[in-house]
């Protein structure tokens, strides 16, 4: 006589009634070191948002002097926390091969009776596969649950390690020759040609002298070069053909730290950061006094936004807002020379008034991008590309 298939239903049953006891005790001590990992991950989140803010605002004593906290987080989920995952893996496992035992002493005693019923092939069948399986599915969680963690942690340590190494392999303190970032600078181009890694744009630029305290506006067509040679000049773009001269110095030989204290740059698209308006302006000069810093945003006619809060690129702001920030950011800065890549966008026409004025009475050099004809008139020297 055959044994009928439903008295064998409370098999699975009993099987995961048995793998739950006998793993109750690894699970829970599982989940020390997940939140071991989980509290670690917020700890050096926490420390690595510090350093990035060291790192903006090149506060590099600040970074060293807290590298301990960051050593210690890092050995922490790199030694501590996978010991812990290796504890609870041990007990796991004893755990699994306990199961194993608890299900197949179960099985073949309550049974072996009705075993004796069955057809020979389907005792083996049943025994051979159904502990077997539970087995599978264990270790298959197991294997998966170590390779996610192995993945994690490769994450961490990479992501751990590019901090570091942007923190040690800031090559730009040393190189270079240092230049003074005083009212003398002046910049002289000569036969400067540019390729953009495409090669499909090759620019020529004809050649220019911008002298201390002198304005000069580089006009020409949409897609004439502008923005490129502004790129070149503020290092933006590296490996320019020709000569830029400054105060007798090649560009590219210059420290590109040293060489950014020398002027202030107002790019074609304003960049903004998630904070305060204030706190935006304060970019162009991170020592500024609070004075000083509402100085500027009343001049540029936004002192009434400084507590307002944005988001990245500041949504939150009209398009004359934003250039009104990006344009306070640089003056703030102080620096000898002014570089503006079309100042007067989204301006209103009172702006417009404001930024000649601002221009033509500036006692800085002034190199600027514009299409405005009345602006281009407010120069001592124009570029025409
Ligand atoms: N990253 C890039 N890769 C390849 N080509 C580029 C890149 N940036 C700009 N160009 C090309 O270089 C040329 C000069 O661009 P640039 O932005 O300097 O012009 P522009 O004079 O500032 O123009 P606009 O008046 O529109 O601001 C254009 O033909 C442009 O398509
Ligand atoms: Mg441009």
């Amino acid at each position: 006589m055959r044994l009928q298939h439903g008295s064998l239903m409370w098999f699975p049953k009993l099987v995961y009634g048995d793998v739950a006891k006998a793993m109750t005790f690894p699970l829970l001590l599982n989940i020390f070191p997940e939140l071991a990992e989980g509290y670690a991950g917020l700890f050096i989140a926490g420390i690595l948002g510090s350093f990035s803010d060291a790192i903006f605002s090149i506060d590099t004593d600040y970074a060293i002097s807290n590298i301990w906290k960051l050593l210690l987080a890092f050995g922490f989920s790199i030694f501590i926390v996978p010991l812990m995952h290796l504890f609870c893996a041990v007990f796991m496992l004893k755990g699994a091969l306990y199961h194993d035992r608890v299900v197949l002493g179960r099985f073949l005693d309550k049974e072996y009776q009705k075993a004796m019923e069955m057809d020979v092939g389907e005792v083996q069948y049943r025994l051979e596969n159904d502990p077997n399986e539970m087995r599978y599915y264990w270790m298959e969680v197991l294997t998966k649950y170590i390779v996610g963690f192995i993945i994690r942690k490769t994450l961490l340590i990479k992501t751990l390690a590019d901090r570091l190494l942007v923190l040690y392999k800031d090559r730009e303190k040393e190189s270079g020759i240092d230049i003074e970032p005083d009212g003398s600078l002046s910049v002289l181009g000569r036969d400067v040609e540019f390729t953009y890694p495409d090669q499909k744009t090759a620019l020529k630029y004809p050649s220019f002298v911008l002298g201390a305290k002198e304005k000069l506006a580089v006009t020409g067509r949409n897609g004439s070069g502008k923005s490129t040679l502004i790129h070149i000049l503020t290092g933006l773009l590296k490996g320019y053909r020709g000569s830029i001269n400054v105060n007798g110095r090649e560009l590219r030989e210059l420290n590109p730290r040293s060489w950014r204290r020398c002027f202030a740059y107002v790019p074609q698209e304003p960049y903004l950061f998630c904070g305060t308006v204030g706190e935006n302006v304060r970019l162009g000069n991170l020592n500024a006094e609070d004075g000083a810093l509402f100085q500027v945003m009343d001049a540029v006619g936004i002192a009434h936004l400084k507590d307002k809060t944005i988001s990245a690129g500041g949504p939150e702001l009209s398009g004359g807002e934003k250039q009104r920030i990006s344009i306070a950011r640089a003056l703030l800065k102080d620096a000898p020379i002014l570089i503006f890549d079309e100042p007067g966008n989204h301006l209103d026409p009172a702006g417009q008034l404001w930024l000649r004025d601002l221009i033509k009475n500036s006692d800085k050099a002034v190199l600027f991008a514009t299409h405005d004809g009345d602006l281009t008139q407010c120069a001592d020297k124009v570029l025409a590309l």
